[in-house]
């Protein structure tokens, strides 16, 4: 079965065809990123002009590259996100519905989120569930134990900032570009992430939540201080020591909660996704805390972290093969809440 998936819920037009939930035919991501730059963050009106403009190209593209026309495809899948004031994700939806519609093909709505989980089945054919998932983006960051296809239970999930949001907020404090996942990273490289103390959030906390405003002021205040110590400078050096002691700070964060839920749940694997599982620090770090406790760690390569409308075409055919095609005229524009069970 080939899906076309399509996903206009961030800043990226997104359009792929997967087979059967695993060969990836094609993927086509439309970027956005130099145009909300200059504002630090996505720009509604911005990403709709866009959208509208790339989807049409994306979804023929997608095909060209699949060698496929529009008689190949046997169902098109489309993402959608629990943010109904967001209007520029219904450019994606009123496409997938108008295709379906006149190529009389089935259709399902899925979780952005969700998409961004299984993104890694099209990568690693021998995951299956029960394991922890960490998926963590610009909007969201959930901690979720995966019994199964469809079976979660979100431990924990953030109480202000997601984890992708404090990246951007933090780079906007150290002056770096939008968006800040990959500035910090980069900018860190160079860094020593011990130079400056900065707190590890919800670390005194039971359970699985995160917070990052804290961290975030903590940022703030050290920029602050060494800015007016440095005559409204701040060296490149010291630009590079905050972000990699914030990107350590963040990402210790992160990964102790999520041991912590392996050990309480006595799973032995762990997947990663979303745009933050792009980080360097992330990946290696998870790598190395899987061997010291026996967990084999599972993230996609760097371009199935970030937006992509590979993840939405797997989890259509998989949801498809459970429960069929949704009513094109009823599909919903937004969801209530990532990651429910199905
Ligand atoms: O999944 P994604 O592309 O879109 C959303 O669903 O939000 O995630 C975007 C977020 C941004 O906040 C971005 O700063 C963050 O993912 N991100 C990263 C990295 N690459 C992207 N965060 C940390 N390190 C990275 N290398
Ligand atoms: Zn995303």
């Amino acid at each position: 079965m080939n899906v076309l998936g399509i996903d206009t819920t961030a800043d990226d037009t997104c359009a792929a065809i997967v087979f059967d939930g695993y060969k990836i035919l094609s993927n086509i991501v439309a970027s956005q990123i130099s145009l909300h730059r200059p504002f630090g963050g996505i720009v509604p009106q911005i990403a709709s002009r866009e959208h509208l403009k790339n989807i049409i190209p994306s979804i023929d593209q997608a095909l060209n590259e699949s060698g496929l026309s529009f008689k190949d495809i046997h169902l098109i899948s489309v993402g959608q996100s629990p943010d109904p004031a967001l209007s520029y994700y219904h450019i994606g939806i009123t496409t997938a519905k108008f295709l379906a519609y006149v190529l009389n093909l089935p259709l399902v709505g899925v979780d952005h989120m969700e998409a961004h989980l299984f993104a890694n089945f099209a990568v690693f054919r021998e995951l299956k569930p029960p394991f922890i998932s960490l998926t963590a983006a610009g909007g969201h960051t959930l901690l979720t134990l995966v019994r199964g296809y469809g079976d979660y239970e979100i431990l924990g999930s953030t109480l202000d900032d997601a984890a992708g949001e404090a990246f951007d907020k933090a780079a906007r404090i150290l002056g770096l570009s939008y968006p800040g996942g990959p500035s910090i990273d980069e900018a860190a490289k160079e860094g020593q992430p011990g130079a400056y103390k900065f707190p590890r959030p919800m670390s005194h906390h039971r359970g699985y939540d995160f917070s990052y405003s804290g961290l975030k002021t903590a940022v703030y205040l050290k920029v602050k201080e060494l800015k007016e110590d440095g005559g409204g400078n701040l060296s490149q050096s010291q630009t590079a020591d905050v972000a990699a002691g914030f990107r350590e700070a963040v990402v210790d964060s992160l990964l102790t909660k999520a041991f912590s839920a392996i050990r309480e749940y006595n799973v032995n694997i762990f997947v990663l996704g979303g745009g933050v599982a792009a980080n360097n620090l992330i990946r290696s770090e998870a790598e190395s805390r899987g061997k010291r406790k026996g967990v084999k760690v599972y993230y996609p390569p760097k371009n199935l972290c970030t937006d992509n409308a590979v993840g939405t075409a797997v989890l259509g055919y998989f949801q498809y093969q459970r429960r069929g095609g949704s009513n094109i005229f009823e599909l919903p524009y937004f969801r209530k809440s990532p990651l429910a069970k199905w």
